[in-house]
């Protein structure tokens, strides 16, 4: 008789001991808490034939968006070749193999398609929901997920992930109210639920409820920090509440503390961090030898163009260590990366080029260049991925750079747009004033 996992479906190659460490690997991934890549190694070396143990582990090393862990995958995929599939098996495999050569779009479509013959397919769901995040695409990253939320009980395993996924789908989509609605049930049902805690965070920044925000992580650290691979960016987000209320001790502490302090090696996180410095650099901050440590961890990575929002973000570290010339090869090797046929390419010829010529043309003081940069781009930025939270970089960007440009009137309209998003922000009202002085 064959294994099914705890949703229904049907397994290949895997015994009753393996479906076990398979679903606590699944649980691991769908709350961002413990190990799954290890997990999921203990049900291959339980049950080495095990299709969607392989597959899964293939999913995680492919889910950071870096080059190295991708090659792992590739071998993954090739065991998968090896073996007997069955029908959903085999449709992952194919989704596997796109993501491997960086058709990160008709990947998205492949694990749809797996939705659509399974609604129940938690691990197709959240590396859907992990892409429509890499991708920008704010709607499927609320739709994709109502697509099948019908289909489940939350008796079920796992239907906290689907509510904390919902969560963050609308509140990208800006239904702040039923985002946060559902990412407390979520939480009600999972308390080590990662992605929940994160939508709530989302819908805090995006409201400029820094304080309501700061303290609901704050108060919750038990639930999404202890053993979360995800923690940093939870703490990231902490930080940005923390920077809004001017409090820049604090932010560096955070810095110094969860966010840096193991010097991660992991992109997502150096993503994080760099973005962070980057916002206290427009801010003037004092941040000591900070940049140097984070530029060398991006150094080895110049070469790797696999996805133009991280490009972007080294750019940023290079440019803040002082590296100049690091910084422009990187833009020159983002240029040839554009010229290329792939998704990323487009996503580097529409913003990821453009942002970081922007940053360069910051970094050197070249203000009006910098200003008509980032004015086109702004609102087509979702193409090249990640949140409206992490995109408002080029806001601020901009901002700053019309200050120090001197561009008055666009200062003060940028500030009205914020503080109409915003009405407590202190930056915004900062800037507000700056503009009106400078208009007087
Ligand atoms: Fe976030």
């Amino acid at each position: 008789m064959g294994f099914r996992d705890h949703r229904g479906a049907p397994l290949t190659g895997a015994d009753a001991n393996a479906v076990a460490l398979y679903e606590t690997a699944v649980c691991q991934f769908n709350c961002y808490v413990g190990d799954p890549v290890a997990t999921v190694d203990s049900a291959i070396a339980q049950s080495p034939d095990f299709a969607m143990a392989i597959a899964l582990k293939a999913y995680l090393l492919l889910s950071g968006m870096e080059r190295a862990p991708g090659a792992q995958a590739a071998d993954l995929l090739a065991r998968l070749h090896d073996l007997k599939l069955n029908d959903r098996e085999r449709r992952h495999a194919a989704a596997i193999a796109c993501l491997i050569d960086g058709a990160f779009n008709r990947a998205s479509e492949r694990l749809d398609d797996i939705l659509i013959e399974d609604p129940h397919d938690i691990v197709a769901l959240q590396m859907g929901h992990l892409l429509d995040f890499y991708r920008g695409d704010s709607r499927n990253l609320r739709d994709r997920v109502a697509r099948v939320l019908a289909e489940w009980s939350p008796q079920m395993p796992g239907y906290h992930a689907l509510l904390g996924m919902h969560a963050f789908g609308l509140e990208e989509t800006g239904d702040y109210a039923r985002a946060e609605e559902s990412a407390h049930r979520a939480i009600q049902l999972n308390t080590r639920d990662g992605w929940a805690y994160h939508a709530i965070a989302h819908v805090m920044e995006m409201m400029g409820r820094y304080e309501d925000g700061a303290a609901f992580l704050r108060g919750n650290e038990a639930g999404w920090a202890p053993e979360s691979f995800f923690q940093v960016h939870n703490w990231w987000h902490l930080a940005l509440f923390h920077l809004e209320a001017d409090q820049t001790a604090e932010v560096l502490k955070l810095y110094d503390g969860p966010i840096r302090g193991g010097e991660s090696a992991t992109v997502l996180d150096m993503v994080d961090a760099s973005a962070l410095l980057w916002r206290l650099k427009l801010r003037g901050a004092d941040l000591g030898k900070r940049w140097e440590a984070i530029a060398d961890r991006w150094q080895p990575l110049i070469e790797d163009k696999l996805y133009a929002f991280n490009d972007c973000h080294g750019v940023m570290a290079l440019l803040g260590a002082g590296r100049m010339a690091e910084a422009e090869r990187s833009v020159s090797i983002m240029t040839e990366t554009a010229r290329k046929q792939s998704d990323n390419a487009l996503m580097s010829r529409d913003v990821g080029l453009p942002l970081a010529r922007a940053l360069l043309a910051f970094e050197q003081g070249k203000y009006a260049a910098t200003i008509d940069l980032l004015r086109p781009l702004r609102n087509i930025a979702q193409r090249f991925g990640g949140s409206h939270a992490q995109r408002d970089l080029i806001d601020l960007t901009l901002l700053e750079a019309a200050d120090r440009g001197g561009e008055t009137g666009l200062v003060r309209a940028l500030a009205n747009e914020r503080l109409a998003l915003k009405p407590k922000s202190p930056l915004a009202r900062r800037y507000r004033e700056r503009g009106t002085k400078q208009a007087a």
